[in-house]
Parts: C-alpha cells; structure tokens; sequence
C-alpha cells in the first residue's frame, strides 16, 4: 500500500499517513499506550485536533493540512471551481479546531492557495494537494533540523535546560522545536539534561517530553509546575527553552498556559529564556500578544486527573490553555532562517522581507 512519508522521517512519528487514510499516534494515552487512530475524513481530523489527540502547533498545521487531502478526495464535483468552493468549506470547518496555534490556519491557507492557483481538474488537484501536504510536513522537520543547529550553540556546555509543555516531535512533523534545539545540542555534545514543567492539566511535560526524551537517551526530570522558580533562584537551571503556538509581530509570544510565569522568573533570576519556532508560527499580521486569541477549554480538563475528580463538588474551575508572554522577556527567538534578537517588531519584519 502507498505510504505518503516525508523522506526526512523522524524516528518518533507522531503523523502517519497513508493510502487508507491518516494515522495519528493517540497523544492522550501516553505514556502507557503507543496506539494509533486512523481517521479518513476531514471531520475526523477536525475532532482529533480539538480533543488532543494530535496536539503542537506544527503537528496540528501538518495533521489538517492532510485534513483537507482526505477532504478533498471525498469531493464530488462538477467543475473544478465547485469543487474549490467545497474545497473552501473543508478549510473552514479544519480551521475552526483550535484558535490559537496560527499553524493550523497557516497550512490549511497553504493547501487552499495552492489549489486555487492552479487550473487542473478535480482529479490533478488533489494529486497536487497530496504533494503540498507532504511539502509542508517535510518542510516542517527540516526547520526544526535546522533550528536546532543554531540553536545548539546557545545552548552551554553543561547544565539542566527547563522546558515547558511539550515542543518535541511529538508536536511537530519530527524532531521538534524546542526539543530539536536541546537534542540538537545533546547530540552535539553538550553535557545537559532536561527539566521538564509537569504542565497542568494534560500534562504534556509529564506524559510526553519525559516519554520522548526517554526514547531519545536525553536525561529528563519532570518537576511539578510551581517548583521552577526556586530551582532557578538555587542556581539550577542554566536556561530555558519553549516552543510557541503563534508570536505576534511584535515579538510576543502565545504559549502553553504557564509558560509566562516561567519566562518572568528567568528574568528575574537572569537566566536566559529562549524561544524556538519555525516562521509558519509568526503572525505578522497579529501586532501584539493582546489580539491573539486564546483557547479556553472546558474546566472539566482542571476538576478531573483522568476519570479522578480532584476538586470538590460545586466549586468553579477555570481553564485557559495558552498564556502570552510579553517579548521584553524573551532572550532570543530561534527560527530556521536565524537567532532573533530584541528588537523584534524590526528584526521579525526584515526576517520576511529577506526571505521574499
Ligand atoms: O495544547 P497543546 O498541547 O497543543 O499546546 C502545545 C504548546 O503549547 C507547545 O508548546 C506549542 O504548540 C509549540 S509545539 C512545537
């Protein structure tokens, strides 16, 4: 059967895909099961996304951009211009999944642009956006390649690097972000280990970046949310490194809820806070952190751990799952292209006049 891989696969697969549909490791039971769905219409892959099975800015962008190839061959149309207005309809309902990693909308625009550009029939069009697709997934592990190249160097030669949420392969199309950065040194090298933010309430830093960094031999040590500042005050924590959902084009940055606290208590302690993020995640048309929309999830996520309820009966829960964290506290942005410095609103605009 025809599998539609990257060629530049990374050893965690979080997205598999192939001619019977998508497969998606199931994020929400791991660390103790390692089983995929497979899912083969855009609805599918619309709920998959709002219920965490794939969750990551890259890794949603990839999994709806293939989202909309399994749209698109559902498609029966008259006339290439009906079938770019379903097209058009499967865009919306993927794009509506979650609000606030600019990925999502980033791709699913990608895929639509590209078919609205060409004039092929139906048939060649979804050939095309096949390509696309697995364009923006290959693509998308050879910036975080890269990423964690100039990143690297940042990075000392010995020490515990903190991390927040989970900005590994798991939430990418492979090898990861901020993960890919501190891998990328660990491989170089450097003699460091991870300390990995719990992360309430999915725990993405407990579950996933401990199970990943298992896989990749890094050494990790998960810590509970709120001991990160004290760690840092007792001198161990050489720096921080998180990954971001959308970085407005002042240099602010949406993250995992948490992650604010984290960036101020760097700074209060001066110890560098980094941000890795390939450009599909830089919204320049989004001026500050103030107009990115946060996604606020059910408070259920809060009261319960699993089918345990953790809260009494009758009190109330609040659940906003990203924060922002305002760019005077960022030490550096790293993209595929380059290591931002301050100030952002200049340097993140000349990053795309360049790369035009
Ligand atoms: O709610 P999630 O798990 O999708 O949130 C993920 C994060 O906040 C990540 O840090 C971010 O998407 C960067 S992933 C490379």
């Amino acid at each position: 059967m025809p599998e539609y891989l990257p060629s530049n696969l990374d050893i965690i697969r979080p997205i598999l895909w192939d001619e019977k549909g998508l497969l998606l490791l199931d994020q929400r039971l791991l660390p103790w099961k390692e089983k995929y769905l497979r899912l083969k219409t855009w609805q599918q892959v619309r709920e998959a996304i709002k219920k965490m099975v794939v969750r990551g800015a890259p890794a949603i962008g990839i999994t709806a951009a293939i989202g909309m190839v399994l749209g698109a061959e559902r498609i029966r149309a008259r006339s290439r211009r009906d079938f770019l207005a379903k097209l058009g309809r499967v865009a919306e309902g993927l794009k509506k999944a979650r609000p606030t990693a600019v990925n999502l909308a980033w791709a699913v625009e990608r895929m639509l642009a590209r078919a609205q550009k060409e004039n092929l029939s139906p048939g060649e069009l979804i050939d095309l956006l096949r390509e696309e697709a697995l364009k923006i997934w290959e693509e998308d592990i050879a910036a975080n390649r890269k990423m964690g190249k100039l990143g690297a160097s940042l990075l000392p030669e010995k020490g515990a690097i903190l991390t927040h949420c989970n900005a590994g392969a798991l939430a990418t199309g492979g090898y990861g972000t901020a993960l890919g950065v501190i891998r990328a040194a660990f491989e170089a090298g450097k003699k460091i280990e991870v300390f990995a933010d719990e992360t309430r309430p999915w725990l993405q830093g407990a579950r996933l970046t401990a199970w990943e960094m298992k896989k990749v031999g890094l050494p990790v040590t998960v810590i509970p949310d709120g001991a990160s500042g004290s760690l840092m005050r007792q001198g161990k924590i050489a720096a921080c490194v998180v990954g971001a959902d959308r970085i407005a084009a002042n240099g602010d940055v949406a993250n995992k809820i948490g992650t604010y606290n984290v960036a101020v208590l760097a700074k209060e302690n001066d110890i560098p806070f980094y941000v890795a993020a390939p450009c599909s995640t830089i919204d320049l048309a989004t001026p500050t952190g103030d107009g990115i929309p946060i996604e606020w999830r059910n408070p259920r996520e809060v009261h319960y751990c699993g089918d345990k309820r953790l809260t009494p009966k009758g009190v109330a829960a609040v659940n906003p799952a990203f924060d922002v964290t305002p760019a005077r506290y960022v030490r550096g942005i790293i993209t595929e292209l380059k290591v931002l410095k301050p100030p952002y609103e200049k340097n993140l605009k000349a990053l795309f006049e360049e790369a035009s």
